[in-house]
């Protein structure tokens, strides 16, 4: 198929998904707005409509919480999705914004990225009206993190939940859930076979065949965690004092440290200045990421926040300290020596969320196998950070192929790329238009 015929067709994808001022990541099973969703769609229009991008992403600030949390949803009220207001109740936290529902945790944090982004398809008045427009919002948000989320101040921040990594079923955080955090009634459900009876409940699987997404135990234990957030009112501080599973996750800590430079460069555009404990956090953070090094396995592992002991459960997070650009030169090999291994990433379509050789690899379900758009994407921008182009550009023809071959799926099977979850989902199209029209 032709460039222009491939950019079409991801257009129309995120033009059918565009509600006006956001854009909902796919029609049916994503009716709401998520955080990522939306940094990652602003990234895709502004290769053409940077007004529309600017527009996405300033919608994202309007669910901004007192404390400067941005949420991982803002819900759309006109829908009756199973994860809406009411399973939330954000109003129940003195922090959250009024008149709007929202969720009660983040997602891992690219805002950055995309403003910087946006603004440079942006001529310099308006890429500078637009930076001023947004930077307090950026600031509060990454000072909620270091306040909020980095209570040993060591520069590694905590994730409270799944869904704040972006990946709800991912192995290392299955395996710390299940083993400090299920619940007898679950395990109940679990003995006596009970799953059918919950099975009727999900909306998830009449849109999108079971055995591409979570199963229902795992399912039930997300929202179980979910609850137990919403009793403590969503507040971090009392959430921590008692959790069992909070993590430093490798994704989320990778991501936050290369925005938090992004953040740096916007401050420094606009002639203005980082907060002196900020700017000491984001010097912390750059060095932490060191901590979740395992010399003996020569990779990252997520950390318990509690026990502060290794999560030895890979997956494809643990690659992603390339995208951060904050750790050495010998560390990347060894990470793209990883990617490339044949029996772990380096697939007929990479990248695979986690490395076929795991015992919980599932080549079709949700975070626990399939290749998506999105890491391939930020991977990609790491490779090329260190110097790998020829690994970043398998990646990148891997990734056009298989749009090509199956349009905008949600994701795709690493081994021989059978398309999967929804249909028509829009950071797969806006990432896409990003990798066709970006200069060779
Ligand atoms: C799923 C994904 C999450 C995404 C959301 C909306 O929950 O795991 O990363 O943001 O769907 O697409």
């Amino acid at each position: 198929m032709r460039k222009a015929q491939l950019l079409d067709q991801a257009k129309a994808v995120l033009k059918s998904n565009d509600l006006g001022t956001w854009t909902r990541p796919a029609p049916g099973l994503y009716p709401h707005q998520w955080l990522w969703d939306s940094c990652f769609v602003a990234i895709g229009l502004a290769r053409y409509d940077a007004k529309r991008a600017r527009k996405e992403l300033m919608s994202l600030v309007r669910g901004q919480w007192l404390s400067g949390m941005l949420p991982h949803m803002i819900f759309d009220e006109q829908s009756n999705h199973f994860t809406g207001p009411h399973v939330w109740q954000s109003h129940i936290s003195p922090a959250a914004p009024l008149g709007i529902e929202t969720s009660g945790i983040t997602q891992p944090p690219v805002l950055a990225e995309a403003v910087w982004r946006v603004g440079e398809s942006m001529g310099r008045t308006d890429r500078l009206e637009f930076f001023s427009e947004i930077f307090a919002a950026l600031l509060r948000y990454h000072g909620w993190f270091y306040r909020e989320r980095d209570l040993h101040g060591d520069g590694l921040v905590v994730s409270i939940h799944p869904w704040e990594t972006g990946m709800d079923n991912t192995p290392p955080w299955i395996e710390e859930m299940t083993h400090n955090a299920m619940p007898m009634w679950i395990k109940l459900i679990h003995k006596l076979r009970l799953y059918p009876l919950f099975d009727i409940f999900r909306q998830d699987t009449r849109l999108v065949p079971a055995s591409e997404r979570i199963n229902t135990s795992i399912s039930l234990l997300l929202f179980h965690a979910q609850r137990r957030l919403r009793r403590k009112k969503y507040d971090s501080l009392e959430i921590l004092r008692r959790s069992h599973f909070s993590i430093n996750d490798v994704l989320v800590n990778s991501i936050l440290i290369r925005n938090n430079r992004i953040l740096e460069n916007i401050a420094h555009e606009l002639d203005e200045e980082i907060p002196a404990d900020l700017r000491q956090s984001f010097n912390k953070a750059r060095l932490a990421l060191e901590e979740l090094w395992c010399e003996e396995d020569r990779q990252y592992y997520c950390r318990n926040f509690v026990t502060r002991e290794w999560i030895k459960s890979p997956y494809i997070g643990a690659l992603l300290p390339l995208y951060s650009g904050a750790i050495s030169k010998d560390r990347a090999r060894q990470l793209v020596k990883t990617l490339k291994d044949d029996l772990k990433y380096w697939t007929k379509y990479p990248v695979p969320s986690v490395p076929i050789s795991s015992p919980g690899y599932h080549h079709l379900r949700y975070w626990q196998g399939p290749a998506w758009i999105n890491t391939n994407w930020l991977l990609i921008d790491g490779l090329r950070q260190y110097g790998f182009f020829k690994e970043a550009e398998a990646i990148k023809r891997s990734s056009l192929r298989l749009f090509e071959q199956h349009g905008s799926r949600e994701y795709f099977s690493a081994i021989d790329g059978t398309p999967s979850g929804a249909k028509d989902f829009s950071w797969t199209a806006a990432l896409i238009i990003d990798l066709l029209l970006e200069k060779p």
